[in-house]
C-alpha cells in the first residue's frame, strides 16, 4: 500500500569544491533539514509548518514550495501535497539550505507517488528551487542532495549529472561564521570572463580532483583544491578566510576553500581525527577576532536524501 506520509532526513551539501564553480558538489551526513511531506485530497502544494529560520511560507515564495510546483506541473496526479519543513541548516549559510528544502518536497513526493520520476528529473525540478533563491538555477548542491557522495554536473543543457566516488576515509570540517552572504549576491560579484591561463589551471585542478577521487589518492585531492577564479574574489566578504584557511592546512587538512558562495569555509580531511584537529582550529581563529560561528565535521554521505 502507497504511503500517505513521509519523514525525510535533506542533507546540507558543499557546493563548488573549489576548483569547480557550479559544478561539483558532495552531500554531508551530519547536518541537513527535516521535512514531512503528505498527501492530501486537495489539489496544489501548501507548506504548513516552517520551524527553525524566517522563511516565507507562501507556495510560490518558498524554494520547496516553487520546486513541488514545477514536479505538480509535469504529472497528471489528483490531489495535492502538505509539507512541513523543520530547519536546521541556516540560510544563506553557504552549505545548500535551498536546495536541502527543494529536494526534500520533490524527492518526498516523488516517493509518495511510487517514483514516477527519475532522480536526474527530480534534479531539474529542484533546480527551480534554487532559481528561486539564487537568481541561477545552479544544480551543484540539488545533484549531491539527491544523488549522495560526490557529483559532478557534466553539462547544464542537456542536464547531465556524474556520481563521483567517495573515498571512505575522507571527512569535511565546515565552519559556518555567523554572517549570511546571499548566494545572488556573491554571484554578482563575480567576473563573467576568464584568462585562457586560469581556464588552463581551473580545468587542471578539476580533472586531478575527478582523478584523486577515483584513485582514492587523498595527497592529489588536497593538491587539486584550489580556486584561481572564484575564491580570489569571494574571499574578500569572508572575514578571516586567508587565517581560517592557513590555520585549517597547518592543522593537517589536505585542502580548504569556501563552501558554495559562503560564508561557511570548508576543509577536506584523510580521517576524522584531523578533521576534528581541523575543526579546532579554525575555531580558534573566530575566537580570536570575536566572530560567533558553528562546526560541522562530517563523513561523507553516500546515500543523499533518506526517509527517517
Ligand atoms: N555554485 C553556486 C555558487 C553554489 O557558488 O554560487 C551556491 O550554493
Amino acid at each position: 500500500m502507497m504511503k500517505e506520509e513521509i519523514k525525510v532526513f535533506c542533507p546540507a551539501t558543499i557546493a563548488n569544491i573549489s576548483c569547480g564553480f557550479d559544478v561539483l558538489g558532495v552531500a554531508l551526513d551530519s547536518v541537513g533539514d527535516e521535512m514531512v511531506v503528505r498527501k492530501v485530497p486537495s489539489k496544489g502544494v501548501h507548506i504548513t509548518k516552517l520551524t527553525g529560520q524566517d522563511l516565507p511560507t507562501e507556495t510560490h515564495l518558498n524554494v520547496a514550495g516553487v520546486a513541488a510546483l514545477s514536479l505538480l506541473a509535469e504529472c497528471d496526479y489528483d490531489g495535492g501535497f502538505e509539507i512541513e519543513i523543520f530547519k536546521k541548516i541556516k540560510a544563506g549559510s553557504g552549505i545548500g539550505s535551498s536546495a536541502a528544502s527543494s529536494t526534500g518536497a520533490v524527492w518526498g513526493m516523488n516517493a509518495l507517488m511510487g517514483n514516477p520520476f527519475s532522480k536526474l528529473e527530480l534534479v531539474k525540478f529542484a533546480m527551480e528551487g534554487e532559481r528561486l533563491a539564487s537568481g541561477v538555477a545552479h544544480a551543484d548542491n540539488v545533484a549531491p542532495a539527491l544523488f549522495g557522495g560526490f557529483t559532478l554536473v557534466r553539462s547544464y543543457d542537456p542536464l547531465d549529472i556524474v556520481p563521483i566516488n567517495s573515498p571512505p576515509e575522507l571527512f569535511a570540517t565546515v565552519i559556518h561564521p555567523q554572517i549570511e552572504v546571499k548566494t545572488s549576491d556573491s554571484r554578482k560579484i563575480l567576473k563573467t570572463t576568464l584568462s585562457l591561463a586560469d581556464g588552463i589551471k581551473q580545468w587542471g585542478n578539476v580533472g586531478g580532483l575527478i582523478a584523486g577521487l577515483y584513485t582514492e589518492d587523498y595527497a592529489l585531492i588536497g593538491r587539486s583544491l584550489v580556486d584561481h577564479i572564484v575564491e580570489p574574489i569571494r574571499s574578500i566578504l569572508i572575514p578571516g578566510f586567508d587565517k581560517v584557511k592557513s590555520s585549517a592546512l597547518e592543522a593537517g587538512a589536505l585542502g580548504c576553500g569556501i563552501s558554495g558562495s559562503g560564508p561557511s569555509i570548508f576543509s577536506f580531511s584523510r580521517g576524522s581525527e584531523t578533521a576534528r584537529k581541523v575543526a579546532d582550529a579554525m575555531k580558534d581563529v573566530y575566537q580570536k577576532i570575536g566572530i560567533d560561528y558553528d562546526v560541522h565535521v562530517s563523513k561523507i554521505n553516500t546515500l543523499g536524501i533518506r526517509e527517517i
